[in-house]
Parts: structure tokens; C-alpha cells; sequence
């Protein structure tokens, strides 16, 4: 296996930002994210560390990457509440955290040495060095403020009634009386959504040819990204057809912005990308061409599939518990505060149950300690998601779907992690809150709900999703 590209060695942006050749773009993209190369971190002993598997590093990266519903759970039994596990290229230490007391002193940790940004490098030829995600330090910083002000309340508020628009659309499709699969449905929907709402897209053609391109940009197999860094094999099978989607995806991108700049109405409109390069111009920090790009493309991988899955789950929950379906419906009827929050707390106990994103990491780039323990530079840090939403003494009775809960008061600090924290946490997550709540409004005044069929989770490259896609059946009400 490859080293993960080293995001740090990359030299300042040497591109003039003339999109007219957009090709050209994206293929130097590719040359500067996929620099292979160590990541200039030391080798780490594990000597000192907590316990964990003594199975080659292999074994364990698999048993993180492709188990670790099992795998989690497995390791807090054996080994308590922080445990070790190794992970290839180098077997470096990943120490894990499960207790609220130690997730907390790990989000409130020095950005400039818990790194975040380096765990994600793999995602560098799709998203971009710019990317939010792949940040780290000043950079990280700078992009993060000029982001936040397109997801604020306010802003928040301005992109309902779209959301619900494109909800009300969606259900009035659904079959009546047959099963299907809610997860796809609603990844067409959240889909719908960024490219309405984030991107700002409304014409028909455009959306036709982003949609496709952008599905297969979000499916896109880790096990491609990895050996990105073979030009050779840009040009055959899985990886030539990846190259020449980012190629025609990034063609449409380009277009898009390059249009948007010059917008007459660019002044009222709502939409992420506007406001984007509103905010640029008005703090003069004007974002690049390619800033843009890299920015939205972030945006739509973090945001669609995981907003799709917890309102999978929340469907599939519900349709299994009529009790709670029935005040599901009573709440979205009601369509105020408390119907609202109602529906809030549905979306909130639906991403403690089912964690879309099961752990979130940090690399040290200083020795620190953590929960008493030393840890040195170079090993990675983070609390498992998995095991902090279900341990005993954060929740009573962990395996019940209990949206009460989340009604009227929140969690004790950090038991309640599904956007991870500090100043990393996930910029969407209000965003993909009140996405749920319109979405969960407009489906139940439409339908009743019924799951009759049993679901688990399964891994799906960074994310668990539903493996059955949690399947529904509806009917009109
Ligand atoms: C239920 C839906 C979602 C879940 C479970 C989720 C979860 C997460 C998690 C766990 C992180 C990492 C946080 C950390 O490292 O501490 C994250 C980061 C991020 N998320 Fe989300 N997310 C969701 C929806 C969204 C949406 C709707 C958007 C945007 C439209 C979004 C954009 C991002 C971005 C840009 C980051 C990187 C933040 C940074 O590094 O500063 N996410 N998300």
C-alpha cells in the first residue's frame, strides 16, 4: 500500500487562475495530490501506549476499515476504555478514546498540533488541496471563516423552504404499498438539495450533466484513491474512467462559477456558492477559481450521502415503532416549535443509534497527554462515535430508539458526537439538521410508514450505511 500523500511538501499554489482550459486544472490537481512520500512524522513506539491486538498492522487496518461494527465494540470489551490499535502503511498507533472526558480534551486540543487534515489526504485528487478537509493550521482557519457565514441561522433559514419544496416532490413519487429502498430515495433527494441549494444550479440541462457525474464522483472506491498516485494507471479501467469524470465534472464546475461571478442577480441570491463569493469580495479574501471548486466539491461529498443515511435510519426506525411513527405524524402536522423539536430530536437519536461517521482522528504533531497517558508526536488520537453512543453511563438502555432523549434538553457534553468537535466539528451539522427535520415534516404529513424487514449497518468507504437500505413501505395517509 502507498503512502498517504504528504499534503505539508506541497509548495504554495503556483496556478494562474485562468479556468478557460479546465483540463489542464484538473490534471495539475492530480500531479500535486498525489506526491507520493512520507508524511515527515517520526516512526512510533507503541511501548507506554493503551492495550490493544498484537495481529500484524494489516490485519488490524481491515479489521478498522472493513469491520468495525464488530471490531469496536470487540476491542472496548477486551481492553477498556482506551485501547490501540496499528495501522499500515507504517504501523503507526491509533489510540482510541470512549469516555466523554477524553473526546473532550481531544476537541479542545491545539489545532496546530491535533491535526485533522492529514488523516484525509487520501481524498486529495477528488476534493482538492484547498478542501476544508484536508486543512490544517492558518489555512484551515482562513477557509473555515470564510465558510461559516453560508451556514449560520440565518443562512440556514433562506435554504428551507427549497428543502422542502424538493421533499414534497420526492414523496409525492413513492410507490404506494411497495417496498423500497429509503436510502437510495433519499440520496437522490440530498443530492437534489446540494445542487439546488449549495451549488445553486436550476437549469435543467446543467443539473442533468452534474448529477450523474457527481454520483459517480461520491462513489468513487477508496481502493482507486489509494494508487492515485500511479500516472500509468490513469489511463486503463476503474482509474481512467474516475480521471475523466473529474475532468467532465470539473468542466461543469468551472462553468458554473465562472457564470456565477457575473450573475446580475448574484446580490439576492441565497445559494452556498454565492454567498461565497460575496463573502470574498466584500472581506477582500476573494476565493480562486479552483478555492471554489475544491470548497463545493468538499461540500458535496461530506454532505450528501451522510445527511441521506441518518434520515434512512430515521425512516426505517419510526416505520418500525408505530407509536412513535403516530407522533412522528402529529408533530409534522403541527408544524411549529414543538412539532419541530420533535422531529429534531428524531434526527438527533437517529445518528446516536446508527453514527453515520464512526470515529473521527487527530495526528499528533507534538508529543501531549491525554486521559493521563503520554502520547508521542506522530500517533494518531480520536474518540470512537461507535462506543460513546452506546456506553451505559451516557445512555440508559443504549440499544433502544428513543428520540424522548433529545426532547427538550441536550446530552451531557460530548456523549453526543456524530459531527465530531471543537474546531473541526462538521460545518453541515445544522445544516443537515434542519435538512432532516423539512424532510421528515414533508414525508410524514404525506405517508405512514411501515419497516418490516430488519437492517444493520455496513461499511461504505468512510461512512456505515444501511446494507439493506433500510427498506420502507408507504403508504398515503
Ligand atoms: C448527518 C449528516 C452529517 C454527518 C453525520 C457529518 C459528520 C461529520 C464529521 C464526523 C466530521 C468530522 C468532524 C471532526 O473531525 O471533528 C465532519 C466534517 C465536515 N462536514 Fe459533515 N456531516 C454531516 C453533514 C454535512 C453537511 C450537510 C455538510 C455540508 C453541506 C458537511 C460538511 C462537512 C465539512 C466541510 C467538514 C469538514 C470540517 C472541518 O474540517 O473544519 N457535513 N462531518
Amino acid at each position: 500500500m502507498p503512502e498517504t500523500p504528504c499534503l505539508s511538501n506541497l509548495g504554495p499554489v503556483d496556478l494562474l487562475d485562468d479556468p478557460t482550459d479546465t483540463r489542464a486544472l484538473t490534471q495539475q490537481r492530480f500531479e500535486r495530490m498525489t506526491l507520493a512520500g512520507g508524511d515527515g512524522l517520526p516512526d512510533v513506539d507503541i511501548v507506554g501506549l493503551p492495550p490493544g491486538p498484537s495481529w500484524p498492522a494489516v490485519v488490524q487496518t481491515v479489521a478498522l476499515l472493513r469491520f468495525r461494527h464488530w471490531f469496536h465494540p470487540w476491542l472496548h470489551q477486551k481492553y477498556g476504555d482506551t485501547y490501540t490499535v496499528r495501522l499500515m502503511p507504517k504501523g503507526r498507533p491509533l489510540i482510541f478514546f470512549t469516555r466523554p472526558e477524553h473526546a473532550k480534551e481531544i476537541f479542545a486540543g491545539d489545532p496546530e498540533i491535533f491535526h485533522a487534515g492529514k488523516g484525509n489526504a487520501i481524498l486529495g485528487p477528488v476534493m482538492g488541496e484547498h478542501s476544508l478537509l484536508l486543512q490544517d493550521g492558518a489555512e484551515h482557519k482562513r477557509a473555515r471563516k470564510l465558510l461559516m457565514p453560508a451556514f449560520n441561522g440565518q443562512a440556514l433559514r433562506s435554504y428551507q423552504e427549497m428543502i422542502t419544496e424538493i421533499a414534497r416532490d420526492e414523496v409525492a413519487h413513492w410507490p404506494d404499498g411497495q417496498q423500497f429502498r429509503s436510502h437510495d430515495r433519499m440520496n437522490v433527494l440530498t443530492l437534489e438539495v446540494i445542487l439546488r441549494v449549495v451549488f445553486g444550479v436550476t437549469d435543467e440541462q446543467r443539473l442533468a450533466a452534474l448529477r450523474p457525474r457527481v454520483n459517480r464522483t461520491v462513489n468513487v472506491s477508496p481502493a482507486v484513491l489509494l494508487v492515485w498516485s500511479i500516472p500509468a494507471l490513469h489511463r486503463i479501467g476503474p482509474w481512467k474512467a474516475a480521471v475523466e469524470n473529474q475532468v467532465e465534472l470539473d468542466e461543469l464546475m468551472y462553468a458554473e462559477i465562472r457564470e456565477r461571478r457575473t450573475a446580475p442577480d448574484l446580490a439576492e441570491r441565497t445559494d452556498v456558492l454565492s454567498r461565497l463569493i460575496r463573502e470574498g469580495e466584500e472581506t477582500g479574501d476573494r476565493l480562486t477559481d479552483t478555492e471554489l471548486r475544491d470548497q463545493l466539491v468538499t461540500l458535496l461529498l461530506a454532505g450528501h450521502e451522510t445527511t441521506a443515511t441518518a434520515l434512512a435510519w430515521a425512516l426505517y426506525e419510526l416505520g418500525r415503532h408505530p407509536e412513535l411513527m403516530r407522533r412522528t405524524q402529529a408533530a409534522a402536522e403541527a408544524a411549529d416549535a414543538d412539532g419541530d423539536a420533535w422531529l429534531d430530536a428524531v434526527m438527533k437519536e437517529s445518528l446516536r443509534l446508527h453514527p453515520v461517521i464512526p470515529m473521527v482522528v487527530r495526528t499528533l504533531m507534538k508529543p501531549q497527554t491525554i486521559g493521563g497517558i503520554d502520547i508521542p508526536r506522530g500517533a494518531t488520537v480520536g474518540p470512537s462515535i461507535l462506543i460513546a453512543h452506546r456506553r451505559p453511563d451516557n445512555y440508559d438502555d443504549p440499544a433502544t430508539f428513543d428520540p424522548e432523549r433529545f426532547l427538550g434538553h441536550n446530552p451531557p457534553t460530548n456523549t453526543w458526537i456524530p459531527f465530531g468537535g471543537g474546531v473541526r466539528r462538521c460545518i453541515g451539522a445544522g445544516f443537515s439538521l434542519m435538512e432532516g427535520v423539512a424532510v421528515l415534516r414533508e414525508v410524514f404529513r404525506a405517508v405512514d410508514v411501515t419497516a418490516s424487514e430488519t437492517d444493520e449497518p455496513q461499511v461504505r468507504n468512510i461512512t456505515s450505511v444501511p446494507r439493506f437500505g433500510a427498506r420502507i413501505t408507504v403508504t398515503p395517509r
